[in-house]
């Protein structure tokens, strides 16, 4: 049994003190995160650079002594891989030309995925040296639903008004376009579990946006083939699924897909949490991350109710969603800090 508090927790085991990491740990609120931010030029050059990717991972650690580090880089690398341009404007959010039509599902390119994501890979092995002892690494992936947004997007979006369109009214396109995205991701996690990650999470930010019947099919399906997959191929690495906002159907999410660990969004309620989830597999959240800007004691009494609720069991603290930029670096400082005396 391994000594890293992080995959205990994941593996079932129950922490006096639980681990912790944070969701966007890495990012702007650091201004050590922006300096080499500048240094690299853009987002993505950051993302395709190992040197500056392992340094940036580190950052937090450095600061705040994680449990876990999670691989720097981001969901759309995937759609880059497959010849999908993405580009980051500052201040506007990703963009990529949408795929709307067969024409456009016919222009993605599969092969030579890996070769593209070779820098990504080389920041998992480089950071797989770098760690201290005790840190897990985490590697990571857009789950396929949430990347397609983007992808029919061509990028953020208020309501998945063509996504969804696609999803209606071109089934058999949407539906080739996701088994894509499930065959990608899988390659993709598992060349990250070969250079050294060793749990993995899967991000599926937009979830929420689903009814139910598109929800089991789109959300729970490609979660349990991605986390079969794993299972089987690399047996041992633990998967944890954040399909947020899935509300009472995370539930379902648990059940269906076998994941190892469920990272709770910020409106999941705690004592449901407990009673219908924590039973299942290990849970992970849900700090509202607006508390981390806010700070002083309603952060503390934030902090304390979660430790609370879910600490009975196997659990990993986090937030229900990423840092955002406006955080104040002592108000993380303090949290760590929190988290680290606390004896449940
Ligand atoms: O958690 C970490 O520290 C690891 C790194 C990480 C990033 N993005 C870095 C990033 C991870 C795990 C992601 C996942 C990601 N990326 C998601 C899923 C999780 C979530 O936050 O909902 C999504 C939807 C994306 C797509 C994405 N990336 C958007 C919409 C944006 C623009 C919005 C924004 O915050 O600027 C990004 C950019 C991005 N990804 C930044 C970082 C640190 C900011 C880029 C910058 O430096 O300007």
């Amino acid at each position: 049994m391994t000594a890293k508090p992080f995959l205990r927790a994941l593996a079932g085991q129950r922490l006096a003190t639980p681990p912790f990491w944070l969701m966007r740990q890495a990012g702007r609120y650091l201004p050590e995160y922006r300096a080499t931010r500048t240094q690299a030029g853009s987002f993505l050059d950051l993302c395709y650079n190992p040197d500056l990717a392992v340094e940036v991972t580190l950052q937090p650690l450095r600061r705040y002594g994680m449990d876990a580090a999670i691989l720097f880089s981001d969901i759309l690398v995937i759609p880059d891989a497959l010849r999908q341009r993405v580009a980051f404007r500052e201040g506007e959010g990703p963009i990529l030309p949408p795929i709307r039509s067969i024409k456009d599902l016919d222009s993605l390119d599969s092969s030579g995925l890996l070769d593209h994501l070779a820098p990504v890979l080389a920041t998992v092995r480089g950071l797989a040296s770098a760690i201290p002892a005790t840190t897990a690494l985490i590697g990571f992936a857009g789950a396929p639903w949430t990347v397609a947004t983007y992808m029919i997007e061509g990028g953020g979006s208020k309501d998945f008004g063509h996504a969804k369109h696609l999803m209606w009214s071109q089934p058999d396109l949407f539906a080739r376009l996701m088994d894509l995205l499930v065959k990608a991701t899988g390659d993709y996690l598992i060349a990250q579990i070969d250079a050294g990650a060793e749990a993995i999470q899967i991000f599926d930010t937009w979830a929420g946006a689903l009814p139910e019947t598109e929800f089991r099919r789109w959300v729970i399906g490609p979660a349990r083939a991605l986390t079969e997959r794993i299972h089987s191929e690399r047996p041992g690495v633990p998967v944890i699924g954040f399909p947020r906002g899935a509300g009472v159907l995370y539930r379902a999410y648990v059940e269906e897909t076998k994941v190892d660990g469920v990272s709770l969004d910020t409106a999941v309620p705690l004592d449901w949490a407990a009673a219908e989830l924590q039973p299942r597999c290990t849970v992970q959240g849900n700090l509202d991350p607006l508390l981390l800007v806010a700070g002083g004691e309603a952060l503390d009494a934030g902090i304390d109710r979660i430790l609370t609720a879910l600490g009975k069991g196997p659990f990993i603290f986090n937030l229900g969603h990423g840092i955002v930029p406006p955080t104040p670096p002592e108000h993380v400082a303090r949290l760590a800090e929190r988290l680290k005396s606390w004896k449940g």
